[in-house]
């Protein structure tokens, strides 16, 4: 079985844009590949460095919904980054071959130093460790010497960077070792926030798998429709209803949407009536999703342990990989 690896920051409890976007592509691949799936909570630091209260939790809170949403500890290997600390030696090794500019032109970079900027200027600077968010994601993945990474289209900057390096440290210490990793593109179904941006916690637009089903339906409810649709009885238009129909697009099925979208054109439909079905269909498809997570939620004792497992199970991986790294460079 060919090796996969991908992870995720932790930024506590996930939402509707990951499960879709991410998690659910995950549930499929590990059926096919040997897939280890870990919590990036040094990436989480390289801006929350002076934020850490909930550190712990949100790592805790990331792999509940993992868990909750179908990954598998049986089949995948679960982990989280500081625990092999294999990677961050790894780091060392790879910021030496990498030059300045290449982490410099890293875009990814130019939007999050942008966000930083908004902030307290005590948090605004870019920190080295920051600098370095390309450089300690490759070796995340040399670190499995994985040839295949699934990521978001967000992450292919990231993966050329480690396509590169991975050249170059071949290059230079005359050798085939690493394999030069490709992306899997994510085939998801993006889901936008409730206000029709693009769904993330600091927006405040969206639906966590951890809500409630009365917060999802109330949520639901206050989703962006056909503007120009004032009355009941007016003639809707889906195609311009910019949050409900998609997300009727994304949960019904074929009938469905071919309702909604047939009364709503006649004006039969009232948009009120249309969320609440809505949220009642969005509720039904993640309550199996919701037990499991009630279920792990009272057994952290288990979860700590598939924790413990993987990053275990990954470490000794590490090491067989590090421990030629060290040979291949020539470190005492
Ligand atoms: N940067 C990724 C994100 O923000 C998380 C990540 C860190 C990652 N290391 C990785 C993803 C290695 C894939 C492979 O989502
Ligand atoms: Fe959108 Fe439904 Fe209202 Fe039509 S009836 S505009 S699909 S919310």
């Amino acid at each position: 079985m060919q090796r996969i690896v991908s992870g995720m920051r932790s930024t506590g409890r996930l939402h509707l844009g990951h499960y879709l976007g991410v998690i659910q592509n995950w549930v499929k691949l590990q059926n096919e590949y040997d897939c280890y799936f870990f919590v990036a909570d040094w990436h989480a630091l390289t801006t929350k460095y002076d934020n850490t209260e909930n550190l712990r939790q949100d790592v805790i809170d990331v792999v509940i919904d993992w868990l909750a949403s179908g990954i598998d500890p049986e089949k995948s290997t679960i982990y989280v980054q500081s625990l092999v600390p294999e990677i961050a030696e790894l780091h060392i090794y790879l910021s030496m071959v990498t030059p300045q500019n290449w982490v410099e032109r890293d875009p990814t970079l130019k939007d999050m130093a942008k966000i930083l900027r908004t902030k307290e200027a005590a948090n605004s600077q870019i920190s080295y460790g920051l600098m370095g968010y390309p450089v300690l994601m490759s070796a995340d993945i040399m670190m499995l010497n994985s040839p295949l990474i699934p990521v978001g289209v967000d992450q292919i900057a990231h993966i050329e960077i480690t396509r590169d390096i991975v050249r170059r440290f071949n290059n230079i210490y005359k050798t085939d070792f690493f394999n030069e990793p490709q992306p899997i593109l994510n085939e998801c179904s993006l889901i936008c926030g409730l206000d029709g941006n693009k769904m993330s916690k600091s927006y405040n637009n969206d639906i966590k798998i951890s809500d409630t089903e009365e917060v999802t339906a109330k949520k639901i409810m206050t989703a962006i429709t056909d503007r120009s649709r004032l009355r009941r009885d007016d003639l809707g238009h889906p195609d311009q209803c910019e949050v409900a129909f998609k997300y009727w697009q994304i949960f019904g099925d074929a009938e469905q949407v071919n309702t909604v979208k047939c009364e709503c054109e006649k004006g039969s439909r009232g948009c009120a009536d249309c969320k609440r079905q809505l949220g009642a269909l969005v509720n039904e498809r993640l309550h199996d999703i919701r037990e499991r997570r009630r279920y792990y939620e009272e057994h952290l004792d288990e979860v700590r342990e598939i924790i413990r497992k993987g990053s275990e199970k990954t470490r000794t991986e590490a090491q067989k990989v590090l421990k030629e790294v060290r040979n291949i460079i020539g470190m005492y």
